[in-house]
């Protein structure tokens, strides 16, 4: 349903939703309607998209949608057509993907939903606007989100970029407990590699209220091996396996704290940010092979995320970083053999 004229000089943004009608869908569009993703000045047009077995549950959303009467929400569109779903887009969240249950890894999700980004990506190559960003949560989203890249050969491969703003998040919140401080005090946490139980929460660069988190850990914890010992035992494994400890406490995968990192990752990526964590696809920086999606520290100036380079990375963490590369690596060479890529 569209009103019959458009209202204020502000152009409408084109957003589609893929999954629109699951838990994050239901935990993202009122937030992006209400403004929270793009802004109190830019009007909203959500294209939702669903299989044929979801198109109720997102039905059931657009009517509450309405029923909220948001001043930016211009139109809510819904359909079960990729073609459709994506025409005009500009900003596509890639959602709509089976999520893990209990026991699984996130790449025991990659022969399920490898089949759902391929064709995804083709509609955008076809149907999506000049300025289209892609942002990917479905799992495993790294590798989702190369999927879609090398389906959609006329878009430039930077403008697809897969969640880990979840795992930043995730470890600004424990981080923050153990220090002390409030998450807005720490600066310069990085996740490198794959959104799964590899990962590199990485804290060698980060501060707390100006000093150094390695320093302000050993002053709490009683020394430097102390902190060590924490980080490597406690704090990494942790945030690294948080997705997994959500299940096992609900019963089911993280909902709102993904939509909020979503919404966080695209907003972001739009108006701008000196540092977050994003995966984006290497152009080799820090030696991770070119093409590969891949987690770093980022920046934006509000034309999407750049890698942020030069940090120095010493041997423990380059270790680590390189065995959450090597698997994405097989990641690739799994959905290769899939015949997906
Ligand atoms: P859900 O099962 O509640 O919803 C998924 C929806 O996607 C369903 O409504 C389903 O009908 C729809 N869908 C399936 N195939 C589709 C297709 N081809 N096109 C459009 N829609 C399709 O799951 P959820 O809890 O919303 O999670 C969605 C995905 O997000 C899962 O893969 C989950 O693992 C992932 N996730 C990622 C992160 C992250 O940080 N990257 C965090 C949490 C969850
Ligand atoms: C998460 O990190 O919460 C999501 O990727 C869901 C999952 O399977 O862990």
């Amino acid at each position: 349903m569209a009103p019959s004229a458009e209202r204020g000089s502000a152009p409408t943004t084109t957003v589609t939703i893929t999954g629109a009608g699951g838990q994050i869908g239901y935990a993202l569009l009122f937030r992006i309607a209400a403004g929270e993703m793009l802004g109190p000045d830019r009007p909203v047009r959500l294209k939702l998209l669903e299989i044929p077995q979801g198109l109720r549950s997102a039905e059931g959303a657009a009517l509450e949608l309405q029923d909220c009467a948001f001043p930016l929400l211009r139109e809510v569109d819904l359909t079960d057509d990729p073609t459709v779903a994506f025409d005009g887009s500009s900003i596509a969240l890639l959602v709509g993907a089976r999520p893990r249950g209990p026991g699984m890894e996130r790449a025991d999700l990659l022969a399920a939903n490898a089949g759902i980004f391929g064709p995804q990506g083709a509609a955008i190559n076809a149907h999506a606007a000049d300025d289209i960003r892609v942002a990917v949560v479905g799992n495993p989203a790294n590798t989702n989100a190369l999927i879609a890249a090398a389906s959609a050969p006329d878009v430039p491969p930077d403008r697809f970029t897969a969640l880990t703003r979840l795992d930043h998040d995730r470890a600004l919140g424990l981080l923050a407990e153990a220090l002390d401080a409030w998450p807005d005090e720490i600066e310069g946490l990085a996740i490198w590699g794959n959104h799964s139980a590899t990962q590199f929460p990485d804290v060698s660069h980060a501060t707390v209220r100006g000093e150094r988190v390695a320093d302000a850990l050993g002053a709490r914890l009683g020394g430097r091996v102390e902190a060590c010992a924490w980080l490597d035992d406690v704090f990494i494994p942790r945030v690294a396996k948080r997705g997994a400890e959500i299940i096992e406490v609900r019963g089911s995968s993280s909902v709102a704290s993904a939509a909020n990192a979503a919404i966080e990752h695209v907003r972001d990526e739009q108006s701008g940010t000196a540092w977050t964590s994003a995966a984006v696809i290497s152009r080799g920086e820090y030696d991770v092979p070119e093409g590969l999606v891949c987690s770093f520290p980022v920046a934006s100036d509000g034309t999407g995320y750049r890698v942020i380079e030069g940090l120095e990375i010493d041997t423990r963490a380059r270790t680590r970083i390189d065995a959450s590369v090597d698997e994405l690596a097989a990641e690739r060479d799994a959905v290769r053999a899939l015949g997906v890529l």
